[in-house]
């Protein structure tokens, strides 16, 4: 009897970082998220960037990734529309709402997302959810008002935190700060989106409802999963 061992949550985000190649549309520019899911991407995106024009970036760390395996990177202003966007995920519910930012690249994500017709999210199953609000939500603040934006969540159950990087608040790619909200109840993700999205100095709320996923490719033991929305 033979035995298989298991695909690790590396070698899973390997798989549908390849698989997503089938969504790039040879001599145009793809969007590209950020993470450790679609850094596997952008190392199959090298195979074909002969093919293709370039790349859209949404952080700087990707952008830098791009370069250096030879893609060329555009600003988003030099683009009207992209085919397709490729990012991972820290949630994704049965219907394609998502929670993003634990990479902290949420603003520029959502810029990216909405200049794109497809978004094709990448992740491992652990990512898959039946309710999104496990995962802490990240929301991009302007720093003064961080404290206000903290007691309004605790208003609604939530409880926020600074983001720190070696013991200082992080700075985003935008010069501002994250807070990570525990214990919310996100049933209702289209319209927790808008509500959070208006309250002063929230620059972006985590929740990718509005820009959904239209597609996702999930790596799981039987291999990779496509579930359309
Ligand atoms: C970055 C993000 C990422 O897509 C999300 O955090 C998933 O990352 P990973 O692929 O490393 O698990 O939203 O801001």
């Amino acid at each position: 009897m033979t035995t298989t061992t298991p695909l690790t949550q590396d070698e899973l985000k390997t798989l549908v970082g390849q698989a997503a190649l089938q969504y790039v549309v040879p001599g145009e520019i793809v969007g590209v998220g950020t993470g450790s899911t679609v850094n596997k991407f952008i190392d199959a995106l090298a195979g074909m960037k002969d093919q293709i024009k370039g790349a859209v970036s949404s952080s700087v760390a990707s952008t830098e990734r791009l370069k250096a395996l030879g893609i060329a990177v555009f600003d988003a202003n030099e683009v009207r529309s992209l085919s397709v966007y490729i990012d991972g995920a820290d949630e994704i519910d049965g219907q394609g709402y998502m929670v993003k930012g634990g990479g902290a690249a949420l603003t520029r994500e959502k810029i990216v997302a909405a200049l794109a017709e497809r978004f094709v999210c990448i992740a491992d199953e652990s990512k898959l959810v039946k309710a999104l609000g496990q995962f802490p939500l990240p929301v991009e603040v302007i720093p003064m008002a961080a404290n206000h934006i903290a007691r309004r969540f605790a208003a609604m159950g939530g409880q926020a935190s600074l983001r720190l990087k070696d013991g200082q608040p992080l700075v985003t790619d935008n010069g501002q700060h994250i807070l990570d909200v525990k214990g919310l109840s996100i049933t209702d993700p289209l319209a927790f989106e808008s509500e959070i999205n208006q309250w002063p100095g929230v620059v972006t709320v985590g929740v990718f409802a509005h820009q959904k996923a239209s597609v996702c490719l999930l790596g799981t033991a039987q291999g990779v999963k496509t579930i359309t929305y």
